[in-house]
């Protein structure tokens, strides 16, 4: 949701800063733009749409600067328009500003620099940042080197909410600062170049050494140099982290869309979230954790808070922490979990799951956690991220970037890591020894077992070429197959836009078995040995009322009913939804293609949301 890209260097800035731009679409954006610095001052393209329209605006072949700063906007205040797109300039023109977040106290800013002169074009709460900016280093009597950061700083400090903030002035035509809280922003060092980015997969084809801030901290860049302030200008010290991301994995390498690329990457993405960390001889490892069986024993409860897909792992987390380990888990969504004053205190531990590690409500939840007194534990798939800055303990999936936004392997990476740790947290408590051993066992064959199950693509293929007209899909499932159904219907809702349900199938007769007609499709997953017979009774009642089948199963069961049955492996049940949700993510794919949408950026949706 929003991205910022920033150059400078010895290159010709615009064509970098459109591809990073490029990178970064899957974010999710409705206008795009770019600033430069030129020998007659700061240049500005903007305009709504693609990315790919900036080449076309008038006058973009004559941008020579090498320093410069760009965005893709997703609306919030004011709708998208070339007025409301980034960059935005104060009104004398001496400063542009790209900024990714919201400026909550921007109608009482709006107010004070109107009073004192400044007219505003945009409907956007970004344009104050500009003029702030002015009006500081207007004031401003000193002339000396610092006279550029010090503005900025007084400006940011004026500022409530989130931002991750470019900012470029005609005055410093070799020098970029930029700033955030809240908002993701990390800068790439290179020879004779630095970059920034929103995230690290844009940049990453250019270094892998990257430096993070905190809130508030401020770095002001060079061609060569990097310098950074905390909020009151003290001169910090950081060392650059280096990224071990492959940079073809920011690449389709063949595939024509990056969520069949992720989608196929999942046993390696199993295989690498697994490590070093388990094996059937010794004991889970986790060397950032450091609980013991005392602390465990005594939490009362675990909340596991999430969004979106990160939330369905969560759910598959419960299954696993209450089943093997004992502890009264409960899942919830971040958005929701705030407002509800959640009944958390120093006896609790909160999880917090996030792919992209910036999820607004999701850092939002955590930091409600910590005043709270609770431990928290962040597990994403970026390191350094704000979640893990914000974190108690981190760990990570070892996922690669996930470009596509629907997500895919961050989910069975994340269903797997919990379950590593729920089995570290078994073996402190010296619990459920011959579970975790056969559990173990099956973890260890997961990436084979992946492999066989994405093998059966084309069978998945030729049912959803049926389907993929329908307006309604239903999926069912009880138990942690209700979980699977939950991420198989959003996955189909995110990338296809048919309207999609899920219901654990014992709820179908107390209201949606109303919506079965003739010829419509459910989806139901059986996959615990305990809940066949159940789940073969209910699918029974939707095929007497002329529902079309699709049944994804490691059981043995009598297929001939079903229109379409899918044989996926048979292994433990709580890594089940890691193998059935293959075939589900690739059914979602085939349909989306079958309908000739654009499967990777999904209209209205963004991969990172950055606002609550
Ligand atoms: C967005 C993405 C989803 C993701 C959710 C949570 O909605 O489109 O794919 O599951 O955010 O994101 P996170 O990065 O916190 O896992």
């Amino acid at each position: 949701m929003c991205g910022i890209v920033g150059y400078i260097g010895t290159k010709k800035a615009s064509p970098i800063l459109i591809n990073g731009l490029i990178r970064l679409e899957y974010r999710g954006y409705d206008s795009a733009g770019i600033s430069t610095i030129e020998k007659d001052g700061l240049s500005m393209m903007k305009d709504k749409g693609r990315v790919k329209n900036l080449y076309q605006l008038e006058g973009m072949d004559n941008l020579n600067g090498t320093i410069g700063i760009a965005h893709t906007r997703w609306a919030t205040h004011g709708k998208p328009s070339k007025e409301n797109s980034h960059p935005h300039m104060d009104n004398s023109k001496t400063f542009s500003v790209v900024h990714n977040g919201i400026i909550e106290n921007y109608n009482e800013l709006k107010n004070f620099l109107a009073d004192n002169g400044y007219t505003f074009y945009s409907q956007t709460d970004t344009e104050v940042i500009p003029n702030l900016v002015h009006y500081y280093y207007n004031k401003d009597e000193k002339n000396d080197s610092l006279k550029f950061l010090r503005a900025v700083k007084n400006a940011c400090c004026d500022l409530k909410g989130s931002f991750a903030i470019e900012i470029i002035c005609k005055d410093y035509p070799d020098h970029m600062i930029v700033t955030r809280k809240d908002s993701p922003l990390v800068i790439g060092k290179g020879e004779q170049e630095n970059y920034i980015s929103s995230d690290i997969p844009a940049i990453l084809s250019f270094t892998r050494n990257f430096y993070l801030l905190n809130d508030y901290e401020l770095a002001i860049l060079s061609r060569d140099t990097i310098e950074f302030y905390d909020k009151h200008l003290t001169i910090l010290k950081k060392e650059p982290k280096n990224i071990e991301w492959d940079a073809t994995s920011a690449e389709k390498d063949g595939y024509e869309d990056f969520m069949l690329k992720e989608i196929y990457e999942q046993p390696t993405a199993i295989r690498e979230t697994i490590g070093a960390k388990l094996n059937e001889a010794t004991k889970c490892e986790f060397s950032e954790l450091n609980f013991t069986k005392e602390y465990l024993s005594s939490l009362n409860n675990i909340y596991i808070v999430a969004c979106g897909t990160a939330m369905h792992a969560g759910l598959a987390g419960k299954n696993v922490l209450e089943k093997l380990c004992k502890i009264n888990t409960q899942v919830d969504v971040a958005s929701e979990f705030r407002y509800r004053d959640p009944l958390v205190d120093e006896k609790t531990l909160c999880i917090f799951i996030s792919q992209s590690g910036e999820t607004a409500d999701t850092i939002a939840a955590l930091k409600l956690c910590k005043q709270k007194g609770a431990k928290t534990l962040a597990l994403t798939n970026v390191i350094g991220s704000s979640i893990t800055r914000e974190a108690d303990f981190s760990i990570y999936t070892h996922a690669g970037p996930e470009i596509a936004v629907a997500s895919t392997k961050a989910y069975t990476s994340q269903v797997i890591l919990i379950t590593i740790l729920a089995i570290y947290f078994a073996e402190i408590l010296e619990i459920a020894h011959e579970q975790v051993d056969l559990l173990k066992r099956d973890i260890l064959e997961l990436p084979r077992k992946l492999e066989e199950t994405l093998a059966l693509s084309e069978s998945i293929q030729s049912f959803s070429k049926k389907v993929y007209q329908e307006k309604d899909i239903f999926f069912l499932g009880r138990g942690i197959d209700e979980t699977v159904a939950k991420e198989g219907s959003l996955k189909l809702k995110e990338i296809s836009y048919i309207h999609s349900e899920s219901y654990p199938a014992g709820e179908l007769k107390h209201g949606p078995i109303a919506l079965i007609e003739n010829d419509i499709t459910v989806v139901s997953i059986i996959t615990d040995k305990n809940l066949v017979e159940k789940m073969v009774s209910n699918i029974q009642e939707v095929i007497t009322r002329g529902a079309k089948t699709l049944v994804i199963t490691n059981q043995d069961i009598d297929e001939t009913m079903f229109d379409m049955t899918i044989k996926i492996p048979k292994t433990n049940s709580f890594i089940s939804p890691i193998l059935s949700i293959v075939p589900l993510q690739l059914f979602s794919y085939y349909i989306s293609k079958g309908k000739g949408l654009d499967v990777d950026k999904p209209r209205n949706l963004a991969k990172s949301v950055t606002v609550e």
